[in-house]
Order: structure tokens, then sequence, then C-alpha cells
């Protein structure tokens, strides 16, 4: 099978880009499922209702989020009617809403969506790893799940590599999220798990992690907030990765980063790097 992610879509340019593109992309790769990460989409803040049904509609089969999840507060009611949605899995027991699903694909697999958050650098949570652990036993590849997918929100590189080599043969695919730079380290790890330390954001790039560049800038001369961040509202690219799912083992055979549109659209190769390759 075959599984598209896309990173954390920021703002109205994010949106965009994310509308315009996802139903040629489902249609042109034949997508047997994908999965968005919504949780910046609201003015970089959330996400409403509205907006996950847009994205739901043009080809999203369910919607992850992160430490955001709940920022715009309509989530905490809207989120227990829309089981599509999934936040992080590790938040404290009573809060609205799961943080695992399970979904139906286009080929008729189940997948399980996971969504959990790191706790390096970022606020006190339950255990990522114990709370996932729980999941995956509980529902086992090619048992309970056809496929796995973990989307793990975190700050720390070390913590989405250790998650990645704890849950490697057991998952399809684990996927970072939260830094909003794409990494350059997917592969396909030793035990068929599908890795890569961060998808990227779906947003503007000439910007500071989707934000206009004008706050940050000033936070960090002058200590000071100014004013609210706001999404940055250039030309924005799509990025996340793209996951082949063996349809008897429920491993990856392989992944591919994607990058579409906006500033990191692939350049022409350096011709003095070429020669040397
Ligand atoms: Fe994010
Ligand atoms: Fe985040």
């Amino acid at each position: 099978m075959r599984l598209l992610f896309v990173g954390d879509v920021v703002g109205r340019t994010g949106r965009r880009v994310l509308l315009e593109t996802l139903p040629r992309l489902r249609k042109r790769y034949a997508l047997d499922f994908v999965i968005v990460n919504g949780e910046n989409a609201a003015g970089g803040f959330g996400i409403t209702e509205a907006i996950l049904g847009e994205f739901l509609e043009a080809g999203a089969d369910c919607v992850t989020l992160g430490n955001h999840a709940f920022d715009q507060k309509d989530a905490l009611v809207f989120i227990d009617r829309q089981p599509r949605l999934v936040r992080p899995l590790n938040l404290p027991k009573g809060t609205p809403g799961r943080g695992a699903g399970l979904y139906k694909a286009a080929n008729g697999a189940d997948v399980l969506v996971i969504n959990a958050l790191g706790r390096v650098f970022m606020n006190e949570m339950d255990c990522p790893f114990r709370a996932i652990d729980a999941e995956v036993t509980a529902c086992k590849l090619k048992q309970g799940a056809d496929a796995i997918f973990i989307d793990f929100h975190a700050e720390a590189t070390s913590e989405k590599q250790s998650a990645g080599h704890f849950l490697d043969g057991r998952v399809s695919a684990v996927i970072g999220t939260h830094t909003h730079a794409p990494t350059s380290d997917h592969r396909v790890m030793r035990g068929g798990t599908a890795y890569m330390s961060d998808a990227g954001m779906t947003g503007d790039y000439d910007s500071v992690l989707g934000m206009d560049i004008t706050e940050p800038v000033h936070r960090f001369l002058t200590r000071i907030p100014n004013e609210r961040f706001t999404p940055a509202d250039g030309a924005a690219t799509l990025a996340g990765a793209a996951i082949d799912i063996d349809d008897k083992t429920g491993l990856a055979t392989a992944i591919m980063p994607v990058r579409l549109g906006g500033v990191l659209a692939p350049t022409e190769p350096l011709a003095w790097i070429e020669r040397e390759i």
C-alpha cells in the first residue's frame, strides 16, 4: 500500500497548498492512505472543525495534532465527534479525544495511526514510549492492523531516533514532526520500519518555522514580545514523506521525502558536486 504523510500545515498559505495539491496527488499516485498533521492549521495555532472538514474533503484520511492540539479551545469539544482527528496519546487521563485510531484505507487495509508527544525540551507528559508500546501491543501489526503509522511530535532528534529504534520492526513508520524543518535521514530501518526525524512543515519556508520573521527575530534580539506570531503568507511548500508498505508484512519497502512548490522545490544539482559523486 502507498501512504502519504504531510507535515504540520501552517496557516492559510499551508492550507491552500494542501487543498490545491492533495486531490491531484491522491489520484495521480493512487494513494491508499493520507495522514496530515494539522496542529498549526488555524493561524498557526491549533485547528478548527471547519478546517478539519476541508482537509478530510480534500483527501486526508485522518489528521494528527501535537503540542498545539487545543490552542483553538473549540477543539476540546468537537474532537469527541470527529473520529478522524487524533491528538497526542500521552496527554493526561481524561483529555478529550483519542490518541490512536484505526482507519480503513482505500485498498481495504486497516491502518492504526498514533500521535505522541516527546518530553525533551517540551512540557511534562506521560512517557510516550510506554504509551505507544501499550497501543502497538494491543493492536499488533498483521494481527490488529495491516499498517501502523506513528507521528512522533518532538523537539529532540535523539528522542525521535530512540522511538524509531524502539519500534523498529513493530510498526510501518515512525515519522517526526514539530521542528518544522525537514531532515534528510529518511530510510527504512533494519527491522523494516520507515523512519524520518522530521517531515518538515507545509507552509511558507521564507519564515521562522512558518511564522513571519519580524516577531521571532525581534524576540531573539530583545527578549521582549512585541506582537503575536503570525503565519508568513508567501508561496508555500507541501512537505512530508511518501511510504510504500508491503501488504504481506505491514513493514515499509521504501520512503521518499516529498517537497512540492514554494522555496523548497528541488533545485538544479551543483555541477561540481555532481562530478565528485
Ligand atoms: Fe507544528
Ligand atoms: Fe508542535
